[in-house]
């Protein structure tokens, strides 16, 4: 039996003519739970982590989990296990963390837009930090830890102004973008957030973007995060920690992004070198930890040939992975159960009623009707930017832990779906 460990999913592996999550059969979840369906590997994801723990080996650094790339419970009782804390950027993913069995002092606030009843809720749990990204935001924020009688630990989102060469849609941190406060201004928002009764000033955060696969991007970014520290401290603000954000890219499509410990080591040199390697460090790392460690099982409906095109309509959609539709991103696909057969190219489509619901084009695959497929990278933002655009419910996720299975959320069903709904009386 030939085992062949997919490239960039050191957890999934063919072995014979089955697709194997750590030590369970692809084929088996699907017979038991059904397709669409999310399966994540535990051990993918603590693989992932441990590199950034090797990275900051010896140093005072904390991970918090971004956990808007997956928010569903049982993968945040995976990292809230393992020690991490959570980027979240709204008060549904506070709650979700709760839940998961975080606390609030492991939570950092992200987000342009926090509402005062959001901001009241996490004052309540006591959040790590909120990660401001407005000077209007910090005077709304100030206002409401003063009436609740609290005080708001603050860093500033700055907007270092570095390209990070990724899709326009998830790059964040240049001048255009709606995200964090100007290169220029960040001293005087600083003042301003020190003079605020309700406020007390404990960090600062950057985020330059998504799928960075180029490692010049981070270390611009962190030169330019130093100067703004310095700068900060000059006027007599201590800085007390330095969030760079999020984490790196992954490979969807046989692309190289730098391994984290490797990073790690060649940013912590620098900040050595310029005397600023024993301050407290945090990452918001998301796509990084889950992306490669999830694939989502579909199976083959129709085979349709065409003209200029053979279409494999398949029966996972954009509205289960809509990075595809969003992005015109690359997820590898590949048979669970591979065929001998002579391949033939497809668009691999889904049942949507819009064109623009594709999951794979021009893919060689050797397929039939009842197939099932794997569409591999799906760990991230796949199941937590899912909608129910059709009314179709959500697919099941199922977490793998070397020979068990967990199933961490049951499909949904139409009913779950109109729960809150209600007819004209
Ligand atoms: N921290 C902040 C402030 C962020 O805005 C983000 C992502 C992260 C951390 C996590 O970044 P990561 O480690 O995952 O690269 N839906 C898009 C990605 C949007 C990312 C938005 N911000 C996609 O599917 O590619």
């Amino acid at each position: 039996m030939t085992a062949n460990t997919l490239p960039g999913h050191p957890h999934f592996e063919h072995r014979g003519s089955e697709l194997f999550a750590e030590q369970v059969r692809l084929s088996d979840l699907a017979r038991e739970h059904g397709t669409p369906l999310f399966v994540y590997s535990k051990a993918s994801m603590l693989a992932a982590l441990a590199a950034y723990q090797r990275g900051f080996a010896g140093r005072k650094a904390r991970i918090c989990y971004a956990m808007k790339a997956n928010s569903s419970l049982g993968v945040l009782q995976v990292f809230a296990q393992a020690g991490c804390g959570f980027d979240i950027v709204s008060g549904g993913e506070l709650e979700r963390v709760l839940a998961a069995g975080g606390a609030g002092k492991d939570i950092i606030f992200s987000g342009v837009g926090k509402t005062r009843a959001e901001m009241r809720r996490a004052l309540a749990v006591g959040v790590g930090c909120f990660n401001v990204e407005s000077e209007a935001e910090l005077e709304v924020l100030s206002e409401v830890a003063a009436a609740a009688g609290k005080v708001a630990p603050v860093s500033v989102r700055v907007n270092p102004d570095v390209d990070p060469k990724t899709h326009p849609y998830i790059s964040t941190g240049l001048k255009g973008n709606k995200f964090g406060v100007a290169h220029d201004r960040t001293v005087a928002t600083y003042q301003r957030a020190a003079s605020l009764p309700g406020l007390k000033v404990v960090g600062i955060d950057c985020h330059i973007g998504s799928q960075i696969t180029d490692e010049a991007p981070y270390l611009e970014a962190m030169d330019r995060i130093v100067d703004l520290v310095q700068a900060i401290e000059a006027v007599g603000i201590p800085i007390h920690h330095i969030d760079f954000g999020g984490g790196l890219g992954i490979s969807y499509n046989g692309d190289q992004p730098p391994a984290a410990d490797d990073l790690w080591r060649k940013l912590f040199a620098r900040l050595d070198a310029r005397g600023f390697g024993d301050r407290q460090f945090m990452i918001e790392p998301g796509r990084s930890l889950v992306g490669n460690a999830g694939a989502c099982v579909t199976e083959v409906l129709y085979l349709k040939p065409g003209e200029g095109k053979n279409f494999c309509i398949v029966d996972a959609a954009m509205n289960d992975l809509p990075r595809p539709a969003m992005y015109q991103a690359f997820h590898a696909i590949v048979p669970a159960n591979p065929r001998a057969e002579a391949p033939q190219t497809y668009d691999v489509v889904g049942p949507v009623c819009e064109s623009g619901d594709w999951i794979g084009r021009d893919r060689v695959l050797a397929v039939k009707q009842g197939d099932l497929l794997a569409v591999m990278s799906a760990g991230a933002y796949s199941m937590s930017m899912a909608s129910n655009y059709n009314t179709r419910g959500r697919a099941a996720e199922v977490l793998v832990d070397g020979g068990k299975a967990f199933l961490i959320r049951e499909r949904e069903t139409a009913a779950d779906q109109m729960r809150a709904e209600r007819l004209v009386s």
